[in-house]
């Protein structure tokens, strides 16, 4: 950027300030990783991507900022830009030369020389798009300031993170800032790091000496937040005639922005999921001018298991056999990777009853051979997979001598359930009715939580409230027992349970809470405590505080931890105009402990309908000349509406995993949108007998032969 010039707008009345490079020196850089996404932080002059924020305009009334934002005129010396695959300029790096998260990617014996030697192989290429974060709820900010104190009023998964992460940019003592974020209104991993808006609205706020609010627009969402990148995959496979595959080479690239090396590098999973023999794996960084992609839905699996069950499905036909059955044949319960167990795996039983709910059995194979008047039929099918992740959290728990719970951890509900699920684990634990029981969330002066993200809140925060609640347990039960009256008196703790408000023991003689409480000579018992998960360090727990963020679990504890389903569905293509329909979709998940069906059934059910909106409908166009997103808006980017979404069943499939973390939740936030845009594939091959390799699958990829 040469010049910028605020005149036209510094002389709009209730214009109250605005920020540039220029006067915006307290805004401290930090670096892409630690606690936020992107390193593009500063408001220039050096200019990453389109859609870089280079001014705030702070005015009395929306309309007036908004005006005067629009008088803003900034002169470049332009330079060529490289949007995406195929331009002039891309740098391609080799992703465990530049992400400290994925120095290594699987690899096991020789890959080559076994898919080259194999009786049967294919080599196959795949492509995804750009996709963007709509949530309903925008990109906003409101910052406050109470003498040194400042508060931040935004939608966040990640309230430590964002705590700390500003506290570093505005280069202010963390104990200092507070953030608030009660419910979530659509996040899906677009609020789980820091953007840059955050810092330059308290600085704003600041200077003002009073409350700032920022509501983006929804265009303004396409750059100043991140999104999903598009992806490229080079898959070979190699296997015998009966069907064992002998080898799996997957190569993958990611495209990321100048500065940063975000890449999701999805290998490190799908290399865990069948018995592939040998493997080898290399993921791309592909640096060009955009904004830094970040974590959406499912982020490193939604791609790379699209390519890899798209190109099973390739290897079924090629080799003549059901989609299923080679599935079967090639099943594990070991890491095809190192040989480490499965915590638990039911990938197989989900198959099963998916496909007897599907009526898999009438399929016949032969592409387009069903067919119902003008409509083409296609069946297809394919695996769903997330690692298990789990992190260390901290929680507080009081319990009233008249039976009210409050339960406090600055977890996030982002349309998780997690006050559902909290408020039921506490009621359980502590013996006492669902309504008794006040949880709260969302607020950085809460025991901190982890980030709302890797499908780890349930395990996370179950774990750590089972723990705090136990802990109010064993000293009920103590004063219980060693008291000098009562029905427990003198009795074995362990024999102890809590019950409608009352200890009950193995005689079945119960005591009320009043009476025990009042013996105690106390009105509540509170008590804090801290859940380090298996693997991960001790301090853990003092980083989250600061804002950093450890989790395990997926291919990196002692035992491989993945949750699985299988996934079917009917397409419907027409003859003619090759119009394509979703009539039904049948998913069976295993996920270890469900924590309430309800919410855990409307979790899978919402995956499946963005995975058909990632088959079939979304898609951020770029315009390559100026590397510019040009559907930034809802009527553009289209998303499946109602009259998309026919059929939706949802399979809950019993597992129990004890490894995992003492909850025995696996997490399945994530779940059910991985594997639905391969079946969606599959089942348009199936129909058509075309083979649709760049997703989305739309209606002009079908005309051709
Ligand atoms: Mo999720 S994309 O890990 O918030």
């Amino acid at each position: 950027m040469t010049s910028l010039n605020l005149d036209e707008a510094k002389a709009i009345p209730s214009v109250l300030d605005i920020l540039t490079y220029e006067n915006t020196s307290e805004l401290k850089e930090t670096k892409f990783g630690v606690r936020c996404s992107t390193s593009v932080q500063a408001l220039g002059p050096q200019i990453f991507h389109a859609g870089q924020i280079i001014a705030v305009v702070v005015a009395d009334s929306f309309e007036a900022a908004s005006q005067a934002a629009e008088s803003i005129t900034a002169t470049y010396s332009e330079e060529a830009s490289s949007a995406t695959f195929g331009a002039q300029g891309l740098e391609e790096v080799d992703a465990t030369k530049q992400s400290q998260q994925h120095k290594h990617l699987p690899q096991a014996g020789d890959a080559d020389g076994a898919i080259a030697h194999a009786e049967v192989a294919i080599d196959v290429e795949y492509s995804t798009p750009t996709q963007h974060h709509n949530p309903i709820e925008l990109f906003t900010t409101t910052a406050v300031w109470t003498g040194d104190q400042l508060t931040i009023y935004e939608p966040s998964q990640f309230v430590y993170g964002l705590k700390n992460a500003v506290a570093e940019r505005l280069a202010i003592n963390p104990d200092n800032v507070r953030v608030v974020s009660n419910y979530v209104g659509g996040a899906f991993g677009s609020k789980g790091t820091m953007t840059p808006r955050t810092a330059m609205i308290a600085l704003a706020a600041k200077r003002l000496n009073r409350p700032v609010k920022l509501v983006p627009t929804r265009a303004q969402g396409f750059t100043i937040a991140t999104y999903r990148a598009e992806t490229r995959h080079h898959i070979r496979l190699g296997a015998r005639r009966d069907g064992r595959l002998v080898g799996y080479s997957h190569e993958g690239w990611e495209i990321s922005s100048r500065p940063d090396p975000y890449v999701v590098a999805g290998v490190e999973d799908s290399a865990q999921l069948y018995a592939y023999g040998a493997i080898a794996t290399k993921v791309n960084i592909v640096h060009a001018d955009r904004n830094t992609p970040g974590y959406m839905r499912s982020p490193p699996v939604v791609p790379y298991i699209y390519a890899l069950e798209s190109a099973m499905d390739e290897m079924a036909v090629k080799l003549g056999m059901d989609p299923v059955e080679f599935r079967r044949v090639n099943d594990t319960t070991t890491s095809p990777v190192d040989g480490k167990p499965y915590s638990s795996r039911s990938l197989i039983q989900c198959y099963d009853l998916a496909a007897d709910a599907f009526g898999w059995k009438g399929r016949n194979p032969t592409p387009s051979s069903m067919r119902d008047g003008d409509w083409l039929i296609g069946w297809g099918c394919a695996t769903a997979l997330y690692p298990t992740h789990v992190g260390p959290a901290a929680a507080r728990v009081r319990l009233m001598h008249n039976g009210d719970v409050k339960v406090q951890t600055a977890a996030h509900e982002i349309g998780n359930g997690v006050y559902t699920i909290l408020s039921q684990l506490a009621a359980e634990r502590l013996g006492v009715n669902l309504s008794s029981v006040r949880v709260e969330v969302g607020d950085s002066r809460l025991p901190p939580a982890p980030v709302a993200g890797g499908s780890n809140t349930s395990a996370s925060t179950c774990s750590a409230v089972l723990k705090t609640c136990d802990a109010i347990r064993a000293r009920l039960f103590h004063a219980a027992v060693t008291a000098n009256e009562g029905p427990h008196a003198g009795q074995s703790a362990d024999d102890l349970t809590l019950k409608d408000g009352q200890v009950v023991g193995a005689n079945g003689a119960a005591e009320r809470l009043e009476n025990i409480f009042g013996r105690m000579g106390v009105s509540s018992i509170e008590e804090y405590s801290e859940f380090v998960p298996d693997g991960l360090k001790p301090d853990a727990i003092a980083e989250l505080y600061d804002g950093r963020l450890t989790m395990t679990g997926g291919p990196h504890g002692k035992k491989v931890m993945y949750a699985s389903g299988a996934e079917f569905v009917e397409v419907r293509v027409h003859a003619l105009t090759r119009e394509i329909r979703v009539p039904r979709i049948v998913g069976a998940f295993a996920a270890g402990r469900l924590m309430n069906t309800r919410t855990v059934h409307s979790q899978l059910m919402g995956g499946m309908i963005w995975g058909i909106s990632s088959a079939l409908h979304e898609a951020t166009d770029i315009d390559t000349q100026y590397a510019r997103y040009t559907n930034d808006n809802l009527a553009d980017y289209s998303v499946p509406v109602n009259a998309d979404i026919k059929q939706v069943e949802v399979i809950l499939v019993p597992e129990v995993d004890h490894d995992v973390n003492p909850a025995g939740v696996k997490g399945l936030g994530e779940l059910a949108n991985v594997g639905t845009a391969a079946a969606i594939a599959n089942a348009v091959y199936h129909a058509t007998g075309k083979r649709v390799r760049d997703l989305p699958i739309r209606i002009e990829k079908l005309l051709t032969a």
